[in-house]
């Protein structure tokens, strides 16, 4: 361990010239990677991430699939799975992306196959594919299978291709490493200042593209099924450069966390025939969606179960106390069971002592997902507002709002989603770099902000321990701008926040070391898990309407008068402006084949 060291004393250690800087090495910043490695072999990449090594990214948690549909599959169409993220997203996707995302799936099922991935096949050697929620054939009518699959650990499968093609090409890595300010000049993006924990030093990596990639940040829920990382980071630094970030009142909870833990446990165990079931072992989504039924999508599921709860007919565990539903998997055939639900099925086994060959799991919605992110075009070219890019900026996967899901995601869209715009955002950094200048030298103000937040950190001596700020948070957002919110748990939460943005000014840390520091991290973290909830109350309080899952008790519909993306802008906590973009309708007013299916429809399952 170094000595204590003194916040005055904060200062860059060292610069890196990279000419691509890609924050966050999971899967969409690798694939992104990897294709510029491709297109511009030699291309010097260096890629940060906050985990010990690549292989522990989120991205590896994913279970499900990655939706596509091949071009010559003679009952699928691609125009299906257009129409169900359009009608999944509640109308409030964009269409440019919908058309591109979509059209373009297969190709990159066919570019992960080549480059090692085992996908699970059929006895006839096809690519499997199994159904997930919301994914129909005939613009809605019978369940689709679309969803390609390695098993129950796509995510890994995936993980395992990217950072082997990162490896092969030379991507150079810092791990353990965190992205604590963004760097500019003359308003184009050069880099960032990074903070790498291992021998706490800062260094400025300066480069002609920076790529954002830094996932998801639902880690201020009680139950999330998000790895510990995941805490709003990457969008704190973007909202401390005065950009702005979208849809954040958009929040996706999985239906299915296990109880406790929270963890995924998959839509493909109702993809392959599990069923909810309520206190009395009714199959209550029946009631609810006549069609889709266990397989309607996550916002619809999320409450249906949440409403089950309510109305009396949910358990409550006994050792977690937290209310919760059965899922059945009881019937499914013993092959199931050993080949394509394993991994899922011991989580069970060892996180609640359940068998899920002849016991009732126990789950409960768990924030999972954000639809929101930072605004970017169709090339993944974050936006300062909804008109103008910010050069030298790009962002992709989760972390990214261009957007493909609105405010809800249909499951398997998120893989599809991360490798095709890390592919698209590869392409356009490619071409970029080709002509950019240089990032030149080091900015002068480089470092300012962040040194002065750390000194803050530093030399406090209050009496606050950042688990109980965290604590709280959790259950205030789990409670208050979950599942449903109304105005008035909206109101005490955007209160309560303050008051716990207060508290976290008082923290006291117990090194003041910046090697390995997890008490120092942890409150970095905390602020931006405090940051972002804000936005995200503040954005839910202002869309007066149910949209996805945003769902307003008070307002239960959905409204045309909110018919755009939220951009909100918050240079310091709680000072919200809040903008708007309009949302992409190009298919519908393209007018072609089927474009009727691409206006404000109606959402019915
Ligand atoms: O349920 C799942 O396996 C999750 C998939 C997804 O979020 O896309």
């Amino acid at each position: 361990m170094r000595s204590i060291k003194l916040a005055s004393e904060l200062k860059i250690d060292s610069v890196l010239k990279p000419e691509v800087l890609v924050i966050g090495a999971g899967g969409a910043g690798l694939r992104c990677a990897a294709e510029i490695c491709e297109r511009r072999p030699g291309t010097s990449i260096i890629a940060v991430t906050k985990v010990h090594s690549p292989q522990k990214s989120h991205t590896s948690t994913a279970q499900g699939g990655m939706a596509a549909v091949d071009p010559k599959d003679p009952i699928d169409r691609i125009v299906y799975h257009m129409f169900d993220t359009w009608k999944g997203s509640d109308c409030s996707a964009d269409q440019n992306i919908i058309k591109a995302v979509c059209e373009s799936a297969w190709e990159q099922i066919v570019w992960l196959e080549r480059h090692g991935m085992h996908f699970s096949r059929t006895e006839e050697g096809r690519i499997a594919k199994r159904p997930f929620g919301g994914h129909m054939l005939n613009f809605g009518q019978v369940k689709a299978f679309r969803s390609c699959y390695e098993a129950d650990r796509t995510g890994k499968g995936i993980m395992d291709t990217v950072w082997g093609e990162s490896l092969k090409h030379g991507v150079v890595f810092l791990n353990q490493s965190v992205a604590t300010e963004l760097l500019f000049r003359n308003g184009r993006c050069v880099g960032a200042v990074v903070l790498m924990e291992q021998n706490g030093k800062f260094v400025a990596i300066l480069a002609k593209a920076t790529v954002m990639a830094t996932g998801g940040k639902t880690r201020m829920y009680q139950v999330s099924t998000n790895c510990r990382q995941n805490t709003g980071d990457g969008l704190c630094l973007i909202l401390q450069a005065g950009l702005p970030v979208m849809d954040l009142e958009a929040v996706q909870f999985h239906p299915t966390g296990i109880v406790g833990p929270g963890i995924l446990a998959s839509e493909a165990l109702r993809g392959e025939g599990g069923i909810l079931r309520n206190k009395d072992e009714e199959p209550f989504m029946e009631r609810y969606a006549p069609t889709a039924k266990d397989l309607a999508p996550r916002d619809v599921v999320s409450r249906c179960i949440m409403t089950e709860i309510r109305e009396g007919r949910g358990c409550v565990h006994p050792d977690h106390k937290l209310p919760h539903v059965w899922l059945d998997l009881r019937h499914l055939p013993e092959y199931i069971h050993k080949t394509r639900i394993l991994e899922v099925c011991g989580f069970f086994r060892k996180f609640v002592g359940v068998e899920p060959r002849h016991e009732l799991c126990p789950v409960t919605p768990t924030a999972h997902y954000q639809m929101g992110g930072a605004p970017t075009n169709e090339f993944g070219e974050v936006q300062k507002d909804a008109r103008q890019i910010v050069p030298g900026l790009y962002a992709c996967g989760e972390f990214a709002a261009a957007t493909l899901h609105g405010h809800n995601r249909l499951g398997t869209n998120s893989l599809l989603e991360l490798i095709t715009m890390g592919k698209v955002v590869g392409e356009r950094v490619t071409a970029y770099i080709e002509h950019a200048e240089n990032p030149g030298d080091i900015p002068k103000d480089a470092g300012s902000r962040i040194f002065s937040r750390f000194s803050g950190y530093l030399e406090a001596n209050g009496q606050e321990h950042y688990a109980k700020i965290r604590d709280a948070l959790r259950v205030l957002m789990m409670d208050k701008v979950g599942v449903f919110r109304n105005e008035k748990g909206l109101t005490e939460a955007i209160e309560e926040l303050k008051m716990l943005k207060d508290r976290a000014r008082r923290l006291e840390l117990s090194s003041r070391s910046l090697v390995m520091n997890q008490d120092l991290i942890q409150f970095w973290e905390l602020d931006h898990l405090l940051d972002i909830s804000m936005v995200i109350a503040q954005s839910a309080l202002a869309r007066k309407e149910s949209r996805g899952a945003h769902y307003r008790e008070d307002y239960p519909e959905r409204s045309p008068e909110f018919h755009y993306h939220t951009l909100a802008y918050m240079t310091d906590c709680g000072n919200i402006t809040l903008d708007k973009r309009d949302i992409d309708m190009s298919i519908f007013e393209a007018k072609g084949e089927h474009y009727e299916k691409f206006g404000i429809i109606e959402r019915k399952y």
